[in-house]
């Protein structure tokens, strides 16, 4: 059945769990139809749920075509399906750090291109989460943190490309939410255990205003924004941090 004449459309990639699915459901409580895509059944219902491996070409294919057929269009692509890895480079192996590019870093690239069209007659927005860890080094994660570099690399020069479309690119930069994405992680090793760490629903709804808002870039919780520069400005410091909370000087 196709439901064209909708309100606005997002596509969101990882809404089985964490906050893709809190994202799923701010946007959908905001009156915008929500097409989810993951490997995995969410336990709530978006307008539309696509089954698909972001990772895999002709899964993409289906994500695009299904969208056009239900919707017609597309304004925000939330690109946030992404995965951890703790272990050191000496550990890591080859397949993991292939596997873990594969999905936080190629696909997220691929999902952009191939929902161009559909972002070009809406004027709409891509959202990409990349992470606070993608800016801030941190050891035993070296693997997802460069993914993540990657990721912000990727939207800060898109953007100025993308620009003359009338499509705006922003850069989402969360810290550390409580959504158990360690214990899907890649990796031999456990993250050390910190305490805080913030909630997926108001994450959820800093993500919703930052669309309402296209602004460039959403980095939550807003306190990192002094954090992370004030780690780096003591490298020695940190370093020396960094080897305490992960055990590396036994
Ligand atoms: N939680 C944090 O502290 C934190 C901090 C900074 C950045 N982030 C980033 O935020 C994003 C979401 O993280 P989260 O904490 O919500 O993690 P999560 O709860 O583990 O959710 C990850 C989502 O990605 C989906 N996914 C994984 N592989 C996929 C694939 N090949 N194809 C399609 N979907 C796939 C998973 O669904 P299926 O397994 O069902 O496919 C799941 O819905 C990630 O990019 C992560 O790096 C998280």
């Amino acid at each position: 059945m196709t439901d064209k004449k909708t309100a606005k459309v997002a596509v969101i990639t990882g809404v089985s769990s964490g906050l893709g699915k809190a994202a799923a459901v701010k946007f959908m409580r905001h009156g915008v139809k929500v097409v989810g895509i993951s490997r995995s059944k969410p336990d709530f219902e978006p307008d539309l749920w696509i089954e698909a491996d972001i990772t895999k070409p002709e899964d993409r294919e289906k994500a695009l075509k299904q969208t056009m057929k239900k919707f017609g269009r597309t304004d925000v692509l939330i690109n946030n399906a992404g995965k951890g890895s703790y272990s050191t480079w000496e550990e890591l192996s080859e397949q993991d750090l292939r596997d873990i590019f594969e999905l936080n870093f190629f696909a997220l690239s691929a999902m952009t291109k191939i929902f161009l069209p559909l972002l070009k007659e809406s004027k709409g927005t891509v959202m990409n989460v990349s992470s606070i860890a993608g800016d801030l080094y941190v050891p035993c994660m070296g693997a997802y943190c460069a993914t993540k570099s990657a990721v912000t690399t990727f939207s800060n020069t898109i953007r100025p490309e993308v620009k003359r479309y009338g499509i705006k690119v922003i850069d989402v930069a969360p810290g550390r939410i409580n959504t158990g994405f360690s214990s899907r992680s890649l990796g031999n090793r456990q993250p050390p255990h910190t305490p805080g760490g913030g909630s997926p629903d108001a994450f959820a709804a800093a993500l919703f205003q930052a669309w309402r808002k296209s602004c460039r870039s959403l980095i939550y919780p807003g306190w990192n924004r002094i954090a992370v520069p004030m780690l780096k400005f003591f490298p020695g410091f940190y370093d020396r941090l960094s080897i305490r909370i992960w055990k590396l000087d036994k």
